[in-house]
Parts: C-alpha cells; structure tokens; sequence
C-alpha cells in the first residue's frame, strides 16, 4: 500500500475565491503609507503567498523564512528549526507572516515570537488552512482561509515527502494498493 493524493478537498476555483476574499481583507486592515513586508515561510507557503501577493492591491515586498518541523512523515516531530532567516531589517515594518496550514501551532507560535523580537511596527499571520482539532498551543491567527478536518492533505503547496505541492488543489492523501 503507498499513499496517494485521493480526493479533491479545496478545488482550485474554491482556493482561488478565499485568496481574493483573504486580500480584500488585509488590504482594509493595511490603510498605512508604510508597504507591506510579506514573509512567506518555505517550503508550503510558496504558492499561496504567490497568489496572495498577486490578488493584493497594496505596495509590499516580500521575504522567506524556512523552518524545519515534519521531516518526510504525516506526524510533527513538534520540534522547529529555522534554517534560513529574513534578511531585511524588520525595525519599524508592518509584517504580515504567510503560512499554509497551521496544526500543532509549534511553528507558528516559534515563527511569531522570533519575529516580534525583530521590532516590526506590526506582525499579522496569514493562515490558508487550519486543522484546528490538532492544535496544542493557541496561537493568534488574523486572516483564515479554510478551517479543515484531521486528514493529511497535500497540493497548493502542501507536500507528502517533497511530492505533491505542484497540485492546483488540496487533496486528502489516501492509501492505493500500488
Ligand atoms: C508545515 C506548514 C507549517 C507547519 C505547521 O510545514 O507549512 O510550517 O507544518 O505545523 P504545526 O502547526 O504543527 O507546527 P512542513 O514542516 O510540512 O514543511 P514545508 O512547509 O517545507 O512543507
């Protein structure tokens, strides 16, 4: 038995509606002169924040930061690593930190903590999917995209060791007999 991509759990026309809606509201939250600095987490958040930053009507330049928590297996290790730091000055910006899927809130809780002790003027967290049943921290969340089930999913972004983040829509992994 392996596992598979299975089913379509966000279609891409669905995913493609709540980034526009996601836009709308942080561009009436960013009322500021100041542009926006988006820092997308790698690997999964790429493809979302590419779609966010493009659906935003807003001046922003854009940031990553890369952490290590999953490994190649469905289950968190729990523990976070940050591999690559933002390279710009913080001080004084207003953030918004992209991220695909929260679950524990390991990473995000370490993710906001290290970059509040940057300064930034503002940090807000951007969220495409939340598996809240799996959540052992609370952690603050300002913009949600969907409020998912404890299945793994994989696509727009998301993978399943290294494969599967090119998928234009979210899938619920699944075993085939292959
Ligand atoms: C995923 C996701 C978050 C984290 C969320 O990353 O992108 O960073 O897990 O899990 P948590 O709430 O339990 O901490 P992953 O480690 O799979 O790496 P990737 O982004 O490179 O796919």
């Amino acid at each position: 038995m392996s596992l598979r991509p299975e089913r379509v759990l966000i279609d891409r026309a669905t995913i493609q509606a709540k980034v526009a809606e996601m836009a709308r509201a942080i561009e009436a939250r960013h009322r500021h002169p100041e542009p926006l600095l988006v820092v997308s987490v790698l690997r999964g958040a790429v493809i979302f924040a590419a779609d966010l930053m493009r659906e935003l009507n807003l001046a922003l330049s854009v940031e990553f930061v890369a952490v290590e928590s999953y490994g190649s297996s469905t289950r968190s290790s729990g523990a976070v690593n940050i591999t690559r730091d933002v390279t710009e000055d913080l001080d004084g910006r207003h953030v918004l930190l992209v991220e695909d899927i929260v679950d524990t809130g390991l990473t995000l809780r370490y993710l906001i903590s290290h970059l509040k002790g940057k300064n930034p003027a503002s940090l807000e967290v951007a969220v495409l999917l939340d598996k809240v049943a799996r959540r052992q921290i609370e952690v603050k969340v300002d913009y949600t995209g969907f409020v998912i089930p404890d299945a793994f999913v994989v696509g727009y972004g998301l993978d399943y060791a290294g494969l599967y983040r090119n998928l234009p829509d979210v899938m619920v992994l699944g075993e085939s007999a292959s």
